[in-house]
């Protein structure tokens, strides 16, 4: 089973809001951690027969000339052209190539995270995964400000740099990249028609400020390889994650993988309500057809062996 190095993690921040409730099983569980390095091999062993996260993580620049023609990986129908720009940005090698890890934290956005005082836990970790551009500033306490590896689904300029209509959306947005120095910036440009205009948009803006994040954009193949591997837990998951993406390509490079921020559910273990996105108002989509994520079946499937999650999940998915 691939799920079982990383329970501990994942409920850090739950976990944090027990102990400050005083309810004392989880806590119990929690303390009893400990890390299976045998496992972790093995899991990381059985991912790279459907992945290798050090050349899945991006395409290079020898992949694609400028004018190439691809079609999308969710969308077989339609095609992108590889723009002069698109290309200019390809990194010569992997980003991520030789890089290892101790620990390291994946941060997803879940409104857990508040009030959690995990800031500084997950700043300690070697390396930070985090999803989506999500602002740290005015969060540090809570979710640390550390960011060697970030991702950025094309909607995020709609989302929340009010799709650069004006000057000051502009700014924001390269404000925000100019504090990621030389992180990885991971954008998902390839997977389906709709935010190819975004794409170039913000490519534009990276070359025109000459800023220094060292952009990377997933293989063609990365998210059929994820679905194969989780489809070998029994786990069929159509359209995987950002979370669960970066779990999954982060096994080859990090020894301990830390989650926060995890937790697709509107209650928290006390009945009280949680945010979906600690930054933002977007409400649950995921209970919805209309989502195409399963994250309470992640969350089941990345804390399969506890069986208090179980019980948890079967209480509250109607997804
Ligand atoms: N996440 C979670 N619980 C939530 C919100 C997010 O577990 N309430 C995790 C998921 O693993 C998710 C990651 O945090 O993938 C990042 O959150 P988000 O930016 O919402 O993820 P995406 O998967 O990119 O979602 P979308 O495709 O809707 O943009």
């Amino acid at each position: 089973d691939g799920e079982l190095s990383l329970s501990r993690s994942m409920i850090n921040s739950s976990d944090k809001i027990i102990r400050k409730g005083g309810s004392s099983i989880f806590q119990h569980a929690v303390e009893g951690w400990k890390i299976n390095s045998s496992l972790v091999l093995e899991i990381r062993k059985n991912i790279l027969r459907f992945l290798d996260a050090e050349r899945d993580v991006s395409v290079v620049k020898s992949s694609f000339k400028p004018g190439d023609v691809i079609h999308y990986v969710l969308d077989r129908r339609r095609t992108l052209n590889i723009s002069q720009d698109l290309h200019s940005l390809l990194p010569e090698v992997s980003p991520m190539k030789n890089r290892r890890f101790k620990t390291c934290a994946v941060v997803g956005n879940s409104g857990i995270l508040l009030d959690s005082g995990c800031g500084k836990e997950i700043d300690s970790h070697d390396f930070v995964i985090r999803c989506n551009l999500a602002p740290v500033v005015e969060f540090a306490a809570d979710v640390g400000t550390k960011s060697d590896f970030i991702t950025m689904n094309p909607s995020v300029v709609q989302r929340a740099f009010g799709g650069f209509r004006n000057e000051s959306d502009r700014e924001k947005f390269v404000r925000r990249l100019s504090m990621l120095n030389d992180s990885v910036l991971w954008i998902p440009a390839f997977m389906v028609k709709g935010g190819e205009k975004h794409v170039e948009w913000v490519n534009a803006l990276i070359l025109k400020n000459k800023l220094k994040v060292r952009t990377a954009y997933p293989s063609l193949r990365l998210i059929h390889a994820v679905r194969g591997y989780w489809l070998t837990n029994k786990v069929h998951i159509k359209r995987p994650s950002t979370g669960l993406l970066m779990y999954t390509l982060a096994t080859r490079f990090c020894d301990e993988i830390h989650l926060y921020g995890f937790w697709p559910f509107p209650k928290d273990l006390h009945g009280k309500p949680v945010k979906y996105h600690y930054y933002d108002d977007l409400k649950y989509r995921y209970f919805s057809n209309a989502s195409p994520h399963r994250m309470p079946l992640e969350f089941k499937t990345l804390g399969h062996y506890w069986d208090l999650f179980n019980i948890f999940v079967s209480d509250t998915d109607s997804g």
